[in-house]
């Protein structure tokens, strides 16, 4: 099987997206910052089966990491995403420099309200602009008809749906669910960081927000279950819960019992942050 076809510019992205185009094939995009693992090759998968073509940009972003957290360690393993998008089937690889995407003198900012407000940005006051400028510029660049991100990254999901919203942009946002590993862990290119013994922390982590997503479901007060999930992940072995939070699942703006809830975490391990989230079931 031939792997994907590598472009680093956005001139050579646009002539590939074009050469399709005129063909009549529709593209789906699922933006990544590589280090892929098993919920990337979900994205890729249901990207295939939304489109004719995959086009997967891989690209860690430096303007939504903040000075102190892990721009320079984040895993960067290029060789072997590419065999993985090669096995998964995607067509096209946009690996774009630091400079290709953010020239000399480069100036502009996308800034999202609505669902950016709180959760991440309490901790990571830059990270969603940073994402909405990159994502503006990808989608601008790839112009995809659809785009395909995972609930793992739930606020992102609907921070990026927000933004296609707002500013018209002609891309379809498709959701694709967690993937977890047989003990519940889902997903993450920072799982790379974590040692066997945090590991086994970490597993804990989505039990006890469905325990608690469960309980809420069912009457319990929001405060109480909320606070009683932080001190059952310190008891668990976590160092330090930076939230755990019931919201509204579209616009997350507090969570209504009458409204389809989702409930949020960000959590420590050592020097290593998780983030995960599951759906409350509606009263
Ligand atoms: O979810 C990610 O990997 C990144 O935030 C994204 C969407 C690729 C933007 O850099």
């Amino acid at each position: 099987m031939s792997g994907p076809i590598i472009v680093d510019s956005v001139a050579a992205l646009r002539a590939q997206i074009r050469e399709w185009r005129q063909t009549g094939l529709r593209v789906a995009m699922v933006p990544t910052m590589g280090a892929l693992h098993d919920g990337h090759i979900s994205l890729v998968r249901t990207a295939l089966e939304r489109a004719e073509r995959c086009l997967v940009s891989i690209f860690v972003n430096p303007a939504q990491f903040a000075p102190t957290e892990d721009l320079d360690k984040y895993p960067r393993q290029l060789a072997r995403d590419l065999d993985r998008l090669r096995e998964a089937g995607a067509h096209l690889a946009f690996t774009p420099t630091v400079a290709e995407m953010y020239p000399a003198g480069f100036a502009t900012k996308i800034s999202v309200g609505g669902p950016s407000s709180g959760l991440e940005t309490d901790f990571r006051p830059a990270f969603f602009d940073g994402v909405a400028t990159v994502v503006t510029k990808l989608f601008l660049q790839a112009a995809p008809d659809c785009a395909v991100f995972g609930e793992k990254d739930y606020q992102q999901l609907c921070v990026v749906r927000q933004l296609c919203r707002d500013l018209n942009l002609p891309v379809e946002i498709i959701d694709a669910p967690t993937v977890r590993d047989s003990h519940g862990l889902a997903m993450s290119s920072r799982n790379a960081y974590l040692s066997e013994a945090e590991l086994d922390v970490a597993r804990k982590l989505n039990a006890v927000l469905r325990q608690t997503a469960a309980e809420l479901a069912s009457g319990a007060n929001e405060t109480s279950s909320t606070s009683a999930a932080t001190d059952a992940l310190v008891r668990a072995g976590f160092r330090k819960v930076d939230y755990v939070a019931a919201r509204e699942a579209v616009t997350l703006a507090p969570w209504r019992r009458d409204r389809d809830g989702r409930l949020l975490a960000a959590v420590w391990l050592g020097t290593t942050r998780l983030i995960d989230n599951v759906e409350i079931p509606r009263a």
